[in-house]
């Protein structure tokens, strides 16, 4: 399992808010129990278990920019050394007795963990919206969805279900034909363009039109996408963190170039409205890991984004959330 591709992808973990200076927290990724904590600017990830007599360290506490074993007291400095034993103070702790670290980063207000310790910051998926001031941003989720993450971004890809999950939302039950649309797969990742759908409501404004959306995902649980109408341009940066096999959280950043009058509240309700409609579906897809052989599931002419999809997880090695 450790070879799956997605151990050396960033995934994010936390919001950064949530891990404040001199906290630690206990996150679950990738069906590993890691502990998160932060010095005064300094954040970490380990393993979640004392080298000593493994308890979990993230019932610990944080104090003088040292995280402090919630057993017997070990104290451990930023880069995973025991600095101190309180029972023996005299004596210098052995090399051994240190925690070796994952890769971590705090990006777009989340904080990022890869499972490989030396995976470069510059593969954090590109958020080209977070800088530019013409765009109001605002964070959506978390939302939990018992399922594969992969089943959950596979969803996301999915515009042939709008008219049924989303009517009167994303999609309008009498008009549920899906044009065609591109599909490409390069050494950049999956790109969806031209995908067009007609929306009653494309960005909660009330006003139906023809939108048109542009996919583009550098590894398989980070996606975004542009959707281009009348209005202007939206993007939503979605992110899916994998906890487990059959568990995930995603986060949503809605980037708006449009409707700077419309209150945030609503835009947020709006989508998670959408996402409470997907929610259910997706948790009763069975089996709740994604199938990479082609000929478990039926597929249509409109599937071509899951296709591509499927086919590039398994050219990636991707084995974990999958069957
Ligand atoms: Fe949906």
């Amino acid at each position: 399992m450790t070879n799956c591709s997605l151990f050396h992808d960033w995934h994010p973990v936390l919001e950064s808010d949530e891990l404040p200076p001199e906290t630690v927290r206990s996150i679950r990724l990738l069906g590993r129990d890691l502990v998160l904590w932060r010095s005064r600017d300094r954040v970490s990830a380990w393993s979640d278990r004392c080298p000593h007599r493994s308890v979990k360290l993230s019932g610990g506490t944080v104090k003088n920019g040292l995280l402090v074993c919630p057993y017997h007291g070990l104290q451990f400095d930023e880069t995973g050394r025991c600095v101190e034993v309180p029972g023996c103070p005299d004596w210098t702790p052995p090399p051994q007795l240190a925690m070796s670290g994952y890769a971590i980063a705090v990006r777009y207000g989340l904080i990022w963990v890869s499972l490989q310790p030396d995976t470069d910051t510059s593969q954090i998926p590109e958020f080209p919206e977070w800088e530019d001031s013409q765009y109001r941003k605002f964070l959506c989720g978390k939302y939990r969805v018992r399922s594969s993450g992969l089943r959950v971004m596979e969803n996301f890809l999915d515009v042939s279900h709008f008219p049924f999950v989303h009517d009167g939302f994303l999609g309008d039950r009498t008009r549920p034909k899906v044009e065609p649309y591109e599909v490409e797969l390069s050494d950049r990742g999956l790109s969806l363009n031209n995908v067009r759908v007609w929306q009653p409501d494309p960005d909660g404004t009330g006003v139906g039109a023809k939108v048109t959306y542009n996919y583009h995902l550098s590894q398989p649980l980070v996606a975004s996408f542009e959707k281009l109408s009348s209005s202007g341009r939206l993007t939503i940066f979605f992110a899916v963190c994998p906890l487990d096999v059959e568990d995930s959280l995603g986060w949503m950043w809605i980037s708006m170039n449009y409707g700077e009058d419309i209150p945030e509240a609503e835009l947020q309700q709006f989508q998670d409205t959408v996402v409470r409609q997907d929610i259910p579906i997706v948790e009763s897809q069975q089996p709740k890991q994604l199938p990479l052989n082609l000929s478990a599931e039926v597929h249509l002419p409109f599937d071509r984004s899951s296709i591509r999809y499927r086919q590039w997880l398994k050219q990636r090695g991707v084995t974990f959330g999958v069957v």
